[in-house]
C-alpha cells in the first residue's frame, strides 16, 4: 500500500467578484503518494494554478478563498491552520516553482541573499553555515561557479540559471513536496530537458513527491507516475500514465490526447477539441464538457456525473461509465 503525502478532498475555492462569489473549483479530489511525481493538465483557466495556489493558501492580494473540502498533508489539514502556521510549512516541508522566475526573485537582492533567507528561518542556520549550505544547493542544481553567481543579481543570469536558481531556492530546506507550476514552459526546449532532468534526478535523490503542473503532455509523459486531468475546475480523470494514453477515458482526456501533433500529421488533420472553456459565472448545467464533447449524450446536459472507479484504480467522471446511468434514462 502506497503511502500518501498529501490528499486533496472535495476542495472549493472560489473569489469574489462584485460581492458575488463565483466558484472556480468544483469538489477537486486527488492524492500524491510518497515519492512520486503526479501530473495535473488541462486547458488554459481550467484551475491548475488555483489548485496549487489552494494548496499552499497563497491568496494574498486576490479574493481567493477555500470554501470547503480537506487538504491532507503529513497528518495536519492544512485547510485549518493558521497564517503562522503555513508559514512554518511553506519553504520547508512544502515548496513552489513557479513559471516565470522573474516574478518570484527579488530583481534588487543579491542571488545568495535570497537564498540564505529560508536557510536561516527554517533550517535555523548562522551566516557562515547557511553560506556554506546555500553553495552546496547552488552546485547541486548545476550552477557553474556558485561561489561567483552568489553575489550576483538574478538580471546577471539566463532564464535557464534562473529557473536552477528557483530550484534550489526550493530544494533549500528539502521539503516533501514541490508543486513546480509550469516550471519549464518559458524555457527553450534543451533547456528545458535540462531542468526536467534535474528535477527528476533531485525527486529520485530527495525521495521527494513532485505536483507537476503542466499543459505540455510530452513533459508528463516523460515525468509522472499518474496523471490527474481537470476540466473547468473538475477532476475529470484520474490514472497512470502510461493507461492515460494508452487508453484514455474520458472523451476530454481523448481531445487532448488526439491534439498533440505527431511526426509527419498535417496540422489540419488534428484531433483538437473544438470550442471553449467555459466561463466560471456562467457554466453549462449537467457535465462541464458536454456542449464540446463528440460523445455526449442527452442525460449529459441534464445532470452532472459522478466520479466512477474503473479497472486498475483508475477514475472517471463521465456518464458513460456511470453506473447510475441506466437507472436515470427510465
Ligand atoms: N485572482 C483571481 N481573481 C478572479 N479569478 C481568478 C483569479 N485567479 C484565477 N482566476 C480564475 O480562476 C480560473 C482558473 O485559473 P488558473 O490560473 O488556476 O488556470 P490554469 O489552469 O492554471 O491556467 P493556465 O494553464 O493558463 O495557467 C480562471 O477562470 C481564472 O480566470
Ligand atoms: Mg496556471
Amino acid at each position: 500500500m502506497n503511502e500518501k503525502i498529501l490528499q486533496v478532498e472535495k476542495l472549493q475555492t472560489e473569489f469574489t467578484k462584485d460581492k458575488q462569489k463565483i466558484k472556480i473549483l468544483h469538489d477537486v479530489s486527488f492524492h500524491i503518494n510518497k515519492g512520486e511525481i503526479l501530473g495535473l493538465v488541462g486547458e488554459s483557466g481550467c484551475g491548475k494554478s488555483l489548485t496549487s495556489l489552494s494548496i499552499m493558501r497563497l491568496f494574498k492580494g486576490t479574493s481567493g478563498e477555500i470554501a470547503g473540502g480537506r487538504i491532507e498533508f503529513d497528518g495536519e489539514d492544512l485547510t485549518t491552520l493558521t497564517e503562522s502556521q503555513m508559514r512554518k510549512i511553506r519553504g520547508k516541508k512544502m515548496a513552489m516553482i513557479f513559471q516565470e522566475p522573474m516574478t518570484s526573485l527579488n530583481p534588487v537582492m543579491r542571488i545568495g541573499e535570497q537564498l540564505m533567507e529560508p536557510v536561516r528561518l527554517h533550517l535555523g542556520l548562522k551566516d557562515k553555515q547557511a553560506k556554506k549550505h546555500v553553495i552546496s544547493i547552488l552546485t547541486k542544481v548545476g550552477i557553474p561557479r556558485p561561489e561567483e553567481i552568489f553575489n550576483e543579481y538574478p538580471h546577471q543570469l539566463s532564464g535557464g540559471m534562473r529557473q536552477r536558481i528557483m530550484i534550489a531556492m526550493a530544494m533549500s530546506c528539502h521539503p516533501n513536496l514541490l508543486i513546480a507550476d509550469e516550471p519549464t514552459t518559458a524555457l527553450d526546449v534543451t533547456i528545458q530537458a535540462q531542468i526536467l532532468d534535474l528535477m527528476q534526478q533531485l525527486q529520485q535523490q530527495e525521495d521527494m513527491s513532485i505536483l507537476l503542473i503542466t499543459h505540455d503532455l510530452g513533459v508528463v509523459a516523460e515525468m509522472c507516475d499518474r496523471v490527474v486531468v481537470m476540466y473547468a475546475g473538475k477532476v475529470v480523470e484520474e490514472a497512470s500514465v502510461y493507461e492515460l494514453f494508452e487508453n484514455p477515458k474520458h472523451p476530454y482526456s481523448k481531445g487532448l490526447i488526439g491534439s498533440v501533433p505527431k511526426i509527419g500529421q498535417k496540422k489540419d488533420k488534428l484531433d483538437s477539441i473544438k470550442g471553449n472553456v467555459p466561463d466560471p459565472s456562467n457554466m453549462p448545467i449537467g457535465c462541464k464538457f458536454a456542449p464540446r464533447c463528440k460523445e455526449a449524450m442527452p442525460i449529459c446536459f441534464e445532470k452532472e456525473p459522478t466520479s466512477t472507479r474503473l479497472e486498475n484504480n483508475r477514475l472517471c467522471s463521465c456518464w458513460h461509465y456511470d453506473k447510475g446511468r441506466g437507472k436515470l434514462h427510465v
